[in-house]
């Protein structure tokens, strides 16, 4: 394949790893549960996995409050399992990208342990402590400083009080978080998602955020001073030289309070190689989930990311957010999370896919009482938390979904029973199957890896688009509608592809209820 670059023509897989498979009967998931399924994972037709952090971690915040930065959680398994995960890998020809979370660490962080033990310890400037706090507000909810009685200052953390944030202006931290990058790549890791990375530098004088209209605290006011600051860049053009001196390497952002615009600001050749803009993940109020906004959308993206020369990502679904079935399909009927899929695998931008997405797999429906994630136990009910996205894998109708032989740490879906990867395996018609065809797709046309993308008029209630390189164009066309929508193919010799309806063979007749069809032209 010409100038294949993985990570920017492949498809990236995110494990959620509690929730993957469990090989050692604790209900939470494992490396070796990871390691079993591999032969699934390069079936599907994926070509990179994104573990979800599996380094020791007190689980304040599942994982994303990191005690130890180059070992991995026992209860997962062991460097050696890590080790024998990265060859199994490697050996299917998938890569693997491992999530740094940077911005803050767990409050039972050795460092932070020094930190906080005297004013005087080496390691107190590792954090951000402050005799006075200023009106910065914690993400998650409340005041982000807490002030420590043992040594009469306070500390910052923007999430959670037990995952305080780093002093990235000293350059020791900068020294460590580096070298965790290394250890990694020295293991054989391809890639890093960097957890909120843009909020790692905050003002050096502290001052006050100004406040904006919003519901919670945190959102009532604009973050000026507490994320997006100058110093970034130099430490992207660091941490860009160090990757580059290995072969191949990636880096994706997760930008917090993403916009396209600020997506790219951050991205190039000497700083990130992606990050995330997050442009069809709103819910339902803010985002209605129609051919005309999604357009809209995809123009805003498109012209910004042309404009920088970035390639963008694409995301529907992952561990903070309503699965994108959830949101906009009604019951089991999965018509709407196959359109999802299908512009998640033909936009223009490397496709990030959720675990469980390629089965449509729905959120669960917690008690208050059962809920688990930080935000959602603060906030319930106007905001239930993320763990409904992050039920257990459904492998098939057995016990436990063959998640796990124990009880898993949080409930299954009890649509399991039916929707199982074994069931959609023995179904041409599942959603599963229309995932594996579009992926064999992708790897088949180079139009649709790597065509530009150029915007169709289409009937109501429908979009289309081409992806185009010199030789070959790809039409998608999209029907929402659950009624047949005119359809006029383009002028030229157009033959079909693919089709979600795949009875008829021609080209140019009405796109049936929900059809995803897609033609070629070379
Ligand atoms: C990111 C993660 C989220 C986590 C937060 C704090 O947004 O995606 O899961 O809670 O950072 O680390």
């Amino acid at each position: 394949m010409e100038n294949y670059l993985w990570w920017r023509d492949g498809v990236i897989y995110q494990i959620y790893p509690r929730s993957f498979a469990d090989s050692n009967r604790d209900g939470l998931g494992d490396l070796p549960g990871i390691i079993s399924r591999l032969d699934y994972l390069a079936e599907l037709g994926v070509d990179a996995l994104w573990l979800s952090p599996i380094y020791p971690s007190p689980d304040r915040d599942f994982g994303y409050d990191v005690s130890d930065y180059c070992n991995v959680d026992p209860r997962y398994g062991s460097l050696a399992d890590f080790d024998r995960l990265v060859a199994g890998a490697h050996a299917r020809g998938l890569r693997l990208i491992m999530d740094m979370v940077m911005n803050h660490t767990s409050d039972q962080h050795a460092w932070f342990q020094e930190s906080r033990s005297s004013r005087d310890n080496p390691k107190r400037d590792w954090y951000i402590w402050k005799d006075q706090p200023n009106n910065w507000q914690a993400s998650f909810g409340g005041n982000a400083w807490e002030f420590d009685a043992a040594t009469g200052q306070y500390y910052l953390h923007l999430f959670t009080k037990e995952q305080p944030d780093v002093n990235w202006r000293n350059p020791a931290v900068r020294q460590a978080q580096l070298g965790a990058f290394r250890f990694w790549m020295e293991r054989g890791v391809d890639g890093f998602r960097l957890d909120v990375f843009n909020a790692y530098f905050k003002h050096p004088d502290f001052p006050d955020n100004p406040p904006q209209f919003g519901l919670r605290g945190f959102d009532r006011q604009r973050h000026i001073y507490d994320m997006d600051q100058p110093e970034m860049l130099p430490l992207l053009n660091e941490l860009r030289r160090l990757l580059d001196s290995y072969p191949e390497r990636y880096s994706v952002g997760e930008t917090d309070l993403a916009t396209p615009q600020k997506t790219v600001s951050y991205c190039g050749l000497d700083k990130l190689h992606a990050a995330f803009s997050f442009d069809f993940t709103s819910h339902e109020l803010s985002f209605p989930w129609n051919p005309g906004w999604i357009m809209a959308q995809i123009a805003r993206r498109e012209q910004t990311f042309n404009a920088a020369g970035v390639w963008p990502t694409t995301v529907m679904s992952n561990h903070d957010l309503p699965r994108a079935a959830s949101r906009y399909c009604k019951g089991e009927n999965d018509a709407q999370a196959r359109i999802a899929m299908a512009l998640l695998l033909t936009l223009r931008g490397t496709p990030f896919m959720y675990y469980g997405e390629e089965i449509g797999m729905r959120d669960i429906t917690l008690r208050r009482s059962e809920i688990l994630d930080p935000p959602g136990r603060k906030y319930w009910p106007f905001y239930k938390g993320r763990d409904g996205c992050r039920s257990p894998m459904q492998w098939d109708a057995g016990a436990q979904a063959g998640f796990s032989p124990a009880r898993p740490w949080l409930p299954l879906h009890p649509d399991y029973l039916q929707r199982n990867v074994a069931a959609q395996q023995a179904d041409p018609g599942s959603l599963l199957h229309f995932t594996k065809r579009l992926l064999a797709l992708r790897k088949e046309y180079p139009a649709l890896r790597r065509g530009d993308y150029l915007p169709l008029e289409s009937a109501p209630g429908t979009l289309a688009y081409l992806r185009s390189t010199p030789e070959q164009s790809v039409l998608v066309a999209i029907n929402f509608k659950g009624h047949p929508a005119k359809f006029a193919s383009p002028d030229g010799k157009w033959q079909r592809l693919f089709s979600s309806q795949a009875d008829s063979k021609d080209p140019a007749e009405a796109l049936a209820a929900h059809e995803v069809r897609l033609l070629i032209q070379e």
